[in-house]
């Protein structure tokens, strides 16, 4: 049994686990947050977590101290067992407590007898030279029973360092906090998917509203990344800058409004045409206003004033420098390299290098000085972006 100590730990620990599961809504982040938190409970020197999706079995998160793996700050090339697959069956021990939901509590994998249903894959040890020896394996079961994946702890270690089987006591805790933890996967998963139907959607009424320009869902893709890449090296935090990427979106729903002979002219605008053309950003704003959700809210503020200038010659109301506000700034300069380097009915594609000489050119005079040093910060990110949704 535990004494006082032990239990007030455990008590902690509890706490703490349970705070973390029900705050921490982006998944990743979740499941080396159930990891650790089990691992370092269980006293185990290594721990995994597998989750299921559909016939197999996904390496979803995993730690292992000795080896410094999955703990703090990892290198750039460190190896990386996050999303490999192996199939749901009795060839490993994940797939078997999965399949079966039963826990498994071993002394040593190495000394499992032949005929057990199921055995101990030694690749992983022969590749690292690690010896895996005592081992508790949990199903994590959601609400309805269903095991959503599986919890791997290695090697309990006592105070003096020497590997000791997993208590007793522990299994049932762990059990109990896995399924916890299932029923967080469930919302993460669930916050994970509404949030891809729900940019989807976006992109989808955003093509319908500018259908008629060709090329559309591809500038969406690339200029809403480039937003969001701008706005994290400005120092955003990631929710409001993965704000900007669903935001930035709709700034042109307003060139619904904008008769086809405008929109689609092959050669330059007329004065005229130019001043109706400028109409799509209170257009924009007319049609997004007055909503509750604060993406939308957003969005109206970014269809409004993607086109202001830092210097403030911009349309339509020629704010200047602080009173643009930040995601106007940052969706102007994505806009805007992304329409240099695409081809436009009215214009050529430019090459990257007179892009590049263009907008900083630019620089303090339609560009915020600070979106601009952002941008150059995350260049490499948006050439990647560039390079993935290219035409
Ligand atoms: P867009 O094609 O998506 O362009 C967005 C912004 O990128 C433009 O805002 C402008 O700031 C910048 N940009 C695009 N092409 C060039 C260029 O060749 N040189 C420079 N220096 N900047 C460029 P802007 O000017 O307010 O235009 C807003 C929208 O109005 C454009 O969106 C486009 O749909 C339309 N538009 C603008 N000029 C013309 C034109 O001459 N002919 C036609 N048919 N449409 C135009
Ligand atoms: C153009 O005038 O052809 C592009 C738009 C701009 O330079 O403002
Ligand atoms: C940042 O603060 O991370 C970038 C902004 C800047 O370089 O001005
Ligand atoms: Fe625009």
């Amino acid at each position: 049994m535990m004494n006082v100590e032990q239990l007030q730990e455990c008590i902690g620990h509890l706490t703490r686990i349970g705070v973390a599961l029900t705050s921490e809504h982006d998944l990743d982040k979740l499941l080396d947050l159930i990891v650790t938190e089990v691992r370092e409970f269980t006293h185990a020197d290594a721990g995994s977590l597998y989750i299921r999706e559909g016939d197999r079995l996904r390496f979803a998160a995993s730690q292992n101290k000795t080896l410094g793996m999955g703990i703090g700050p990892q290198p750039a090339d460190a190896p990386s067992f996050r999303n490999l697959y192996i199939p749901i069956n009795m060839q490993s021990l994940a797939g078997y407590v999965c399949e079966t939901g039963q826990v498994l509590n071993l002394v040593d994998a190495y000394q499992i007898p032949a005929d057990s249903p199921y055995q101990f894959n030694r690749g992983f040890d022969q590749k690292t030279g690690y010896r895996t020896q005592s081992m508790l394996l949990v199903p994590m079961r959601n609400q309805q029973q269903k095991v959503l994946g599986v919890i791997q702890l290695i090697n309990s270690t006592s105070k003096d360092g020497t590997v000791v089987p997993f208590d007793k006591d522990m299994e049932s805790l762990v059990v109990c906090i896995a399924s916890q933890a299932a029923v967080s996967l469930d919302n993460a998963q669930l916050t994970k998917a509404i949030k891809e139907a729900h940019l989807d959607t976006i992109y989808r009424l955003a093509i319908a509203a500018e259908y008629r320009d060709e090329d559309t869902a591809l500038h969406l893709k690339r200029m809403s990344n480039y937003s969001q890449i701008i706005a994290r090296h400005y120092g955003m935090s990631e929710e409001r800058a993965e704000l900007v990427l669903y935001a930035s979106p709709m700034h042109d729903v307003g060139k619904l409004g904008i008769p086809d002979a405008i929109l689609l002219k092959p050669g330059r605008l007329t004065a005229i045409e130019r001043e109706i053309m400028q109409t799509h950003t209170s257009i924009g704003a007319k049609i997004l206003s007055g909503s509750q959700s604060e993406l939308l809210e957003v969005s109206r503020i970014i269809a409004l004033t993607h086109h202001e200038k830092f210097d403030g010659t911009g349309y339509p109301l020629g704010l200047e420098a602080e009173d643009i506000p930040i995601e106007g700034r940052i969706v102007a300069l994505a806009d805007v390299f992304d329409a240099l380097t695409s081809r436009r009915c009215y214009k050529p594609a430019y090459e990257l290098e007179k892009v590049m000489t263009m907008i900083r050119g630019d620089r303090g005079k339609h560009f915020d000085p600070g979106v601009f040093d952002a941008f150059d910060k995350g260049f490499q990110e948006i050439l990647d972006v560039y390079n993935k949704y290219r035409e």
